[in-house]
C-alpha cells in the first residue's frame, strides 16, 4: 500500500518514539555523562509541531506513540501533548517511558489524556544504590510515582531495569518480586553504547539477558510466551503468576528484523535506527510548511528509502555513536 510507511526491508513501521525533551533531572551512569549540556530550548520542537508530527504518523498507519526523553515530564504543559495524541483516531496504544520522579503528580491526569501504559525506569530498590546510578535521585520519589500509577488504573505498568554486573546484578530477583508483587511486568535491558558515559567500561559492565534469565531460574520456573507490546521484548511468563519477565537484548538476540519503529528527537531529527544517524530533519519540513500536512507525509514516506537494517552496536570497540541516549529518546 502506497500510504503506509514500508521500508526496503519490508519492514512496515507502526510504532513512532517520540523525545519531548533531552533534559532530565536524573544523569543515570550508562545513559549520560556527569556535566551534561542540554540542547538550548529554541531548537526544540513545539508541543504543536509534535502533536502535527503524531497526526500524520498515524494518518500513515502508526498505531503506537511512545513518549519518551529525556524525561518527559520535565518538559513544560507537556499534557497538553497527551491530550492532543490521545484524541487521535487509529492510535491504538499512546505510551510514556520515564524515571517516574513526577508521576506521584501527573499519574491521574496521564490516564485521563488517555495514556494506556506506563513504563518506569528502576535499576534498583536500595536508596544509597539509587543515588549512586543516577547521581541524583531520590528512590522514595520514584516508589510515591510507582504507586499513583498503579493507583490510576493504567491498562499495564512495567519497570525497566538496565542490569550491570558488579553494580545492580545482584538485585535482579529482588526487582522481579517487588514488580511481580505489584502486578507489574519488568524487563531487562542490555545497556547499548551510546554516547560518552565517563563512569564505567561497558564491556566489563555486560550482563547477558541469558545470565539473567539463568539467574531467575535457580529460583522460578520461567517459560518463554509469544507476547508482544510491539516493541523489542521478548517475554517469558511465570508458572501461576499473570505477570511477565522481558529481556531487551540488542547485543545477545539481535530484533533489528523484526524492527517496526522509527523516532523523533526533541529538535525534530527523525531517527531510522537506534543505532545509526541515518536521519531526516523534519522540524524544516514543518516549518517549511505550517499548513500542509502533506508535506510532512511525504517526508515521513521518503525516509523509508533511508532506514538502515540495523545496529551495529559493539561493546568492544570505541564508542561510535556520540548521541546519548538522552537525546534519542531509546
Ligand atoms: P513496550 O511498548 O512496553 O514494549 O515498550 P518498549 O520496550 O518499546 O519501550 P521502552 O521505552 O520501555 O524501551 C525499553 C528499552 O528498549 C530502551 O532501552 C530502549 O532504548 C530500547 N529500545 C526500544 N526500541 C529499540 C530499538 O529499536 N533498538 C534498540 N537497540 N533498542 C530499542
Ligand atoms: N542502554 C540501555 N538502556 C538505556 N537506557 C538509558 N540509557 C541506556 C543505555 N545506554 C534505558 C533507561 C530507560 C529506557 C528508556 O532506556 O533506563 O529505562
Ligand atoms: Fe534520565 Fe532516563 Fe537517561 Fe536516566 S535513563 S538519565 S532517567 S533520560
Amino acid at each position: 500500500d502506497k500510504n503506509l510507511l514500508v521500508d526496503r526491508f519490508g519492514r512496515q513501521i507502526t510504532y513512532v518514539r517520540l523525545s519531548v525533551t533531552d533534559r532530565c533531572d536524573l544523569r543515570c551512569v550508562y545513559c549520560m555523562c556527569e556535566d551534561m549540556t542540554f540542547l538550548p530550548r529554541e531548537q526544540l520542537l513545539t508541543l504543536e509541531e509534535m502533536a502535527r508530527l503524531g497526526k500524520a504518523f498515524v494518518e500513515l498507519g502508526v498505531h503506537k506513540i511512545r513518549i519518551t526523553g529525556g524525561e518527559p515530564l520535565v518538559r513544560r504543559n507537556i499534557l497538553k501533548l497527551f491530550r492532543d495524541l490521545g484524541q487521535l483516531e487509529g492510535l491504538r496504544d499512546l505510551t510514556l517511558t520515564t524515571n517516574g520522579t513526577q508521576l506521584a503528580r501527573y499519574a491521574q491526569e496521564l490516564k485521563d489524556a488517555g495514556v494506556t501504559r506506563v513504563n518506569i525506569s528502576l535499576d534498583t530498590l536500595d536508596a544509597d544504590r539509587f543515588h549512586r546510578l543516577t547521581r541524583l535521585g531520590d528512590i522514595s520519589k520514584v516508589l510515591a510515582g510507582i504507586d499513583a500509577v498503579l493507583a490510576a488504573g493504567f491498562q499495564r505498568v512495567k519497570l525497566n531495569a538496565v542490569i550491570l554486573k558488579g553494580r545492580n546484578h545482584d538485585e535482579i530477583l529482588d526487582l522481579v518480586e517487588f514488580a511481580h508483587g505489584r502486578g507489574m511486568d519488568i524487563t531487562f535491558i542490555e545497556e547499548m553504547p551510546l554516547g560518552v558515559i565517563g563512569d564505567h567500561d561497558r564491556a566489563e559492565a555486560y550482563y547477558s539477558s541469558d545470565e539473567i534469565l539463568r539467574d531467575l531460574r535457580r529460583e522460578m520456573e520461567l517459560y518463554a510466551v509469544e507476547d508482544n507490546t510491539g516493541g523489542p521484548a521478548r517475554y517469558f511468563r511465570r508458572t501461576g503468576n499473570d505477570c511477565r519477565v522481558g529481556f531487551i537484548s540488542p547485543h545477545s538476540h539481535n530484533f533489528c528484523d523484526t524492527c517496526n519503529r522509527v523516532r523523533v528527537t526533541a529538535e525534530g531529527r527523525l531517527l531510522l535506527c537506534l543505532g545509526q544517524e541515518h536521519s531526516m530533519d523534519l522540524r524544516r519540513v514543518l516549518r517549511a510548511h505550517p499548513d500542509d500536512d502533506g508535506k510532512v507525509r511525504e517526508a515521513l514516506l521518503a525516509s523509508m528509502a533511508i532506514k538502515p537494517q540495523g545496529h551495529e552496536f559493539d561493546l568492544q570497540a570505541k564508542p561510535v555513536i556520540f548521541r546519548h541516549m538522552s537525546a534519542t529518546g531509546g
